[in-house]
């Protein structure tokens, strides 16, 4: 049988013969992570109001945690005040410090590479959709082969959840009138310990956890323990898509809800005291 090369037409940017709403995906994730980014970046430099604690509540920021430097009054793992080697020229925020682990990610997690590929830079933008470049950018070369730092990242990652998770259970426990530390539940409590459970649904569905809780290797089948750790992330990164997306809007909000607690707007309502 002879062998033809087929010279497909190239389509114009956007043009296409979808009639579907294919524009809808894409543009709902430009201005969801646009506002994310936004909101996190402002958050971030702040500096203050990460910590609400006036009414009796230990409830922490988790763009701010671990919470390597803080005030007196704050959990901070390794000393008070700032770092004195930070360059005075620029102001202080313990979130500075820490949010590269978790940001890098979701810059280069599989998932959002595929929605921001599509949204940010229109590469593709849908399928059967013109894109405004004639070739194609794989990940083979610099910069995106950068991308593949997402297999280390994810450890990093993971101890973020642990922290969090530890600053779920602080979340159950209250400063009393006369000084004492009693055990409660408040609003605020459920939205931490949802907070850390989301990302963890979020981390441990990752396609990378996957092949290191395999064991790194290419076949499963004479390892039984191996595969049923598999299957178990498995059964989360079925749904990695919704544990990205509902983890990534909860923690913005976990953020702005200790944040108008700390600054007076709102108060805890106390479920269990
Ligand atoms: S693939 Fe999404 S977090 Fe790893």
């Amino acid at each position: 049988m002879s062998r033809e090369d087929l010279h497909l037409p190239q389509r114009g940017m956007g043009s296409t013969a979808r009639t579907d709403k294919w524009w809808l995906q894409p543009l709902v994730v430009f201005l969801v992570l646009s506002a994310f980014v936004v909101y996190t970046t402002w958050a971030a430099l702040q500096g203050e109001h990460y910590f609400a604690h006036a009414n009796g509540e230990h409830y922490l920021s988790p763009f701010y945690s671990p919470l390597l430097y803080g005030a007196a009054h704050e959990p901070y793992w390794i000393a008070q005040g700032i770092p004195s080697w930070w360059p005075s020229f620029i102001p202080f925020s313990p979130a500075m410090l820490i949010l590269v682990g978790p940001g890098l990610m979701r810059f280069t997690c599989y998932y959002y590479r595929g929605a921001y590929y599509k949204s940010f830079w229109a590469d593709p933008l849908a399928c059967g959709v013109g894109e405004p470049r004639k070739g194609y950018r794989g990940e083979n070369s610099f910069p995106l082969i950068m991308q593949n730092i997402h297999r280390y990242v994810f450890y990093p990652a993971a101890a973020f959840v642990l922290v969090l998770l530890y600053d779920g259970y602080k979340a159950l426990w209250f400063t009393a009138a006369d000084g004492s530390t009693e055990f409660g539940i408040g609003v605020g409590s459920v939205i931490l310990i949802m907070n850390a459970l989301l990302l963890g649904g979020y981390t441990f569905g990752c396609h990378c956890a996957r092949h290191q809780i395999g064991g790194f290797l290419n076949s499963l089948a004479k390892r039984p323990i191996r595969a049923k750790c598999y299957g178990c992330v498995s059964a989360l990164n079925k749904r990695h898509m919704y544990w990205a997306w509902v983890s990534l809007i909860w923690v913005a909000l976990t953020d702005v809800y200790v944040r108008l607690l700390s600054m007076g707007y709102i108060t805890d309502l106390r479920i269990i005291f």
